[in-house]
């Protein structure tokens, strides 16, 4: 049985749906812990709600961002993590950490990146007149938003969106996304090679 772990800052809804697919498909795994960096987060409650023990390491307590990500990994160690999941943690993490975890922690991004890596990624879409958006999987490297690419979910932008109904729209899309790419690294089916990841497969990696 492999061990999930899931960092959350606040409204947890990827890790509902990874904790649901999980639980669907009886993957030989199960979500170990859920651990956040804000006491408030409501992704808390959805995680005790299914049963998943939660944890918080509040990063206010902490003088550094070495010494908070330092806590942080030993927190998640003691759940013997062989996938590391975030799932809307709003921390830039050290390089460090980064590197610890590197090859089983994946992030996921309301982009089609590399496009739009970074914050207000929707308003960034509008401002710029793409027809195009989407969600992205990626394994967690150093350089924020631009780890090896999982698996992406493309969804069109409409002529009246708004940033809130095209965040909807792409939220939806990373629901289906998510857990799949998860699923696939729990499963070993993936393999990287110079920076490309691939299904060994040969699964699709674009959700349309
Ligand atoms: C999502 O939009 C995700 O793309 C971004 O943070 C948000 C997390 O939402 N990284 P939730 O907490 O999973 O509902």
């Amino acid at each position: 049985m492999k061990n999930i772990v899931v960092l959350i800052s606040g409204r947890g809804s990827n890790l509902q749906a990874i904790a649901k697919v999980c639980a669907a498909e009886a993957w030989n795994a199960r979500v170990a812990a859920v651990i956040s960096n804000r006491a408030d987060a409501a992704g808390r409650d959805v995680a005790a709600a299914m049963g998943i023990a939660t944890e918080v390491v509040d990063h206010h307590g902490f003088a550094s961002r070495e010494a908070f990500d330092a806590n942080l990994a030993t927190a998640i160690e003691r759940h013997a993590p062989d996938v590391l999941v975030l799932a809307g943690f709003m921390r830039i993490l050290t390089p460090a950490f980064v590197r610890r975890f590197e090859g089983r922690m994946v992030n996921v991004h309301p982009s089609l990146l590399p496009a739009f890596a970074g914050l207000h990624t929707h308003r960034r879409v509008l401002q710029a007149g793409c027809k195009l958006s989407g969600a992205t999987v990626h394994f967690v490297t150093p350089e924020l938003d631009h780890g090896p690419i999982i698996a992406q979910a493309v969804v069109p932008v409409l002529a009246d969106d708004t940033e809130m109904s095209l965040a909807e729209r792409v939220l939806a899309a990373e629901h289906r996304l998510y857990p799949m790419a998860v699923g696939w690294l729990v499963q070993g089916s993936l393999r990287v090679a110079d920076g490309v990841v691939r299904h060994r497969a040969g699964a699709a990696q674009l959700l349309s």
